[in-house]
């Protein structure tokens, strides 16, 4: 198995940067951008998950609980990716079939699943108008906006701290080229529905990445405008949001668009990070393996396009299946897709910024309440051999996550060994992508089998979730 995660972890749960910098500029505090892009050299991962992970990036797919238990399927899951999204199984008809009766059986099959080959989740999806319930679908007014809020709240705290990212809103905007909202009974509760899904979504589960996720928005168009338009408010007013999704479902009526890198950057320039959420592309040979490529690269291009999910792992298991969207053949066989995909991802890009995204615009209303992330200065590659490691924190109340920046020195690494001191009280609750000693006190983390071998000034990124105070600043970096 090529990933292989800390005994006894679970998975990560990200920073959420644009806190960062709402927070300090509420303080008053000058931001500027350290973004930290750096070019990776081309290398020669030989799957999806390990070539995705030189670059810092994940490659994930969506996963159907029933599916588990089909030996061809669950071979190339643990085999290629290393990040998974329940397909069906936590959206609100999954979890809350009867009012405030909730259901986790298949959506923690999935974690569990994923949890124990070293995979990463992002959860899909809190507050969508389709697949909701029937008791949903015939409520309206603050009976809904109530029944929505309670569901956030809940199921974000069944899976807190095992989520890395959540799509808290899906599909709110209208295809009609107007840039309006989709009427919806969610949205016909107010036109706050959207803010508040992240607010409460904050709350449960500060650890996890909050993205607006829709279709259709791949390309500048009226629908992915309104919803940049919708971004740019919620960060000028310290709304919680840090992504992005974009489905990225194409087919010949709908190809992939020229501008897609751009419409990419634009978002990530508003301070979020941007992933592709559900990406199939209907066709076959060179053209679909060009446009799988054409993809891939747009994302490597930006730094804040963190990584990639296909939408279903063999062409039948898509949900549009005769249109052959995906990397594997009905019987598992790697496409021309695929090939073009590696190919793609072992061409490096650059790796996604280490600090917070600079902003300029200081919000309206009152700041989240905890504390600022807090990065140290981006560190330049030891000249001799070794590496160096920096870690950037994300503290609240009563607990923390710790991203690690390891980066190679002039000489190749075959391994390396990162060290350092918890503050008194701290105990790690969670680590991905090394391996850790222990749980407090001095803690020396080891590379996993994807992410040793690094070549001169390449750099990787592991990190862990604890309680209590986390560390930040710098730590003990030796290679092997
Ligand atoms: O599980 C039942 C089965 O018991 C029953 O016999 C069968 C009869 O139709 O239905 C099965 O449920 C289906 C479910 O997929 C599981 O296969 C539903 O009918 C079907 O509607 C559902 O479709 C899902 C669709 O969302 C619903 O909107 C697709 O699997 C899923 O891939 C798709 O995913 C969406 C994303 O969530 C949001 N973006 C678009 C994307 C593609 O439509």
């Amino acid at each position: 198995m090529d990933k292989v995660l800390a005994r006894g972890s679970g998975t990560p749960t990200p920073r959420p940067r644009a806190r960062t910098a709402l927070t300090l500029a509420a303080a008053g505090v000058a931001v500027f951008a350290v973004t930290v892009a750096v070019a990776t050299s081309a290398s020669a991962g030989t799957t999806l998950g390990s070539s995705a992970a030189e670059s810092g990036r994940y490659f994930g797919a969506a996963v159907a609980a029933n599916k588990l238990s089909d030996s061809t399927y669950v071979g190339i899951l643990n085999r290629e990716f290393n990040m998974v999204t329940p397909e069906n199984e936590m959206k609100w008809d999954a979890t809350e079939p009867s009012q405030n009766q909730f259901n986790y059986t298949n959506g923690d099959r999935i974690v569990s699943h994923a949890q124990a080959n070293g995979m990463r989740v992002r959860g899909h999806a809190l507050a969508w108008h389709s697949q909701q319930p029937g008791w949903a679908q015939n409520l309206s007014g603050t009976a809904l906006r109530s029944a929505m809020t309670n569901h956030v709240t809940q199921v974000a705290t069944h899976y807190k701290g095992k989520i890395y990212a959540w799509d808290v809103v899906n599909e709110a905007f209208d295809d009609g080229g107007n840039g309006a909202r989709r009427d919806s009974n969610l949205q016909r509760t107010g036109n706050d529905w959207i803010e508040v899904a992240f607010r409460t979504a904050r709350t449960a589960d500060p650890g996890a990445k909050l993205c607006y996720n829709d279709y259709n928005t791949d390309g500048q168009n009226a629908k992915s405008n309104a919803v940049y338009a919708m971004v740019q408010d919620f960060k000028a007013r310290g709304v919680p949001i840090d992504c992005v999704g974009f489905q990225s479902h194409f087919n010949p009526n709908s190809p992939v668009p020229n501008d897609y890198q751009a419409n990419l950057q634009r978002f990530a320039n508003l301070g979020v990070d941007v992933q592709i959420t559900e990406l199939d592309i209907e066709g076959s040979g060179t053209a679909q393996a060009d446009n799988y490529s054409k993809v891939v690269k747009a994302c490597l291009a930006v730094s804040r396009c963190t990584g990639l999910t296909v939408w279903g792992i063999r062409d039948s298991d898509s949900w549009r299946a005769s249109g052959t969207p995906l990397l594997f053949d009905g019987n598992g066989n790697k496409k021309a897709a695929y090939t073009s995909t590696l190919n793609a991802l072992n061409g490096g890009g650059t790796t996604p910024p280490t600090t917070a995204p600079p902003t300029t615009t200081p919000p309206t209303t009152a700041p989240p309440t905890t504390a600022p992330p807090t990065t140290a200065p981006p560190t330049t590659p030891p000249a001799g051999g070794g590496c160096t490691a920096t870690l950037s924190l994300n503290q609240w109340q009563g607990g923390f996550v710790t991203y690690v920046t390891v980066k190679i020195g002039a000489s190749p690494a075959n391994g390396w060994t990162v060290g350092l001191t918890l503050p008194s009280g701290a105990v790690i609750t969670n680590t991905w992508s090394a391996t850790p000693s222990g749980t407090t006190g001095t803690v020396t983390f080891r590379n996993v089998d994807y992410n040793g071998q690094l070549g001169a000034g390449a750099s990787t990124e592991f990190g862990f979730q604890g309680n209590g105070v986390g560390p930040s600043g710098t730590a003990t970096c030796t290679v092997r």
